[in-house]
């Protein structure tokens, strides 16, 4: 009965649920390579990663693709998923700095 629950469970979260949450090792690094760079922006990454990239597809661990090819995916995916720059900035930088744990 528990395996059942769990079974349920896992389809109701989808996979957003195993997307990593932004730690304090991943708000350091993104300090270092965009200064400024808070905790709430990489937070919010993530949400519009699960919001906007979630609908058609299943998501792909921010670990799937190098940066460059995950620049290409979020730029070419962009209208479709009705991403905004400002948007687009913050997505890209949670799923580079959850690349490198
Ligand atoms: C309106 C539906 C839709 C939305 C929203 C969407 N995608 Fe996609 N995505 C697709 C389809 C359909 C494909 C299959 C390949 C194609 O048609 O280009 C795809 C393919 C991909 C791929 C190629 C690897 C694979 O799984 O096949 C990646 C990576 C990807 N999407 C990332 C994203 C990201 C990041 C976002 C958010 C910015 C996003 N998608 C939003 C429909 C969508």
């Amino acid at each position: 009965m528990k395996r059942f629950w769990c079974a349920l469970l896992v389809v109701l979260a989808g996979c957003s649920s195993m997307l990593p949450v932004v730690v304090e090792d991943d708000v350091r690094r993104a300090e270092g390579r965009w200064p400024g760079t808070t905790r709430g922006v990489l937070e919010e990454g993530r949400q519009k990663y699960i919001d906007r990239c979630g609908a058609c597809h299943s998501l792909h661990l921010p670990s799937a693709f190098t940066e460059s090819e995950w620049k290409q995916a979020v730029e070419t995916m962009q209208v479709r998923a009705k991403v905004g720059e400002d948007e687009k900035e913050k997505i890209l930088k949670y799923l580079y700095v959850g690349r490198g744990r």
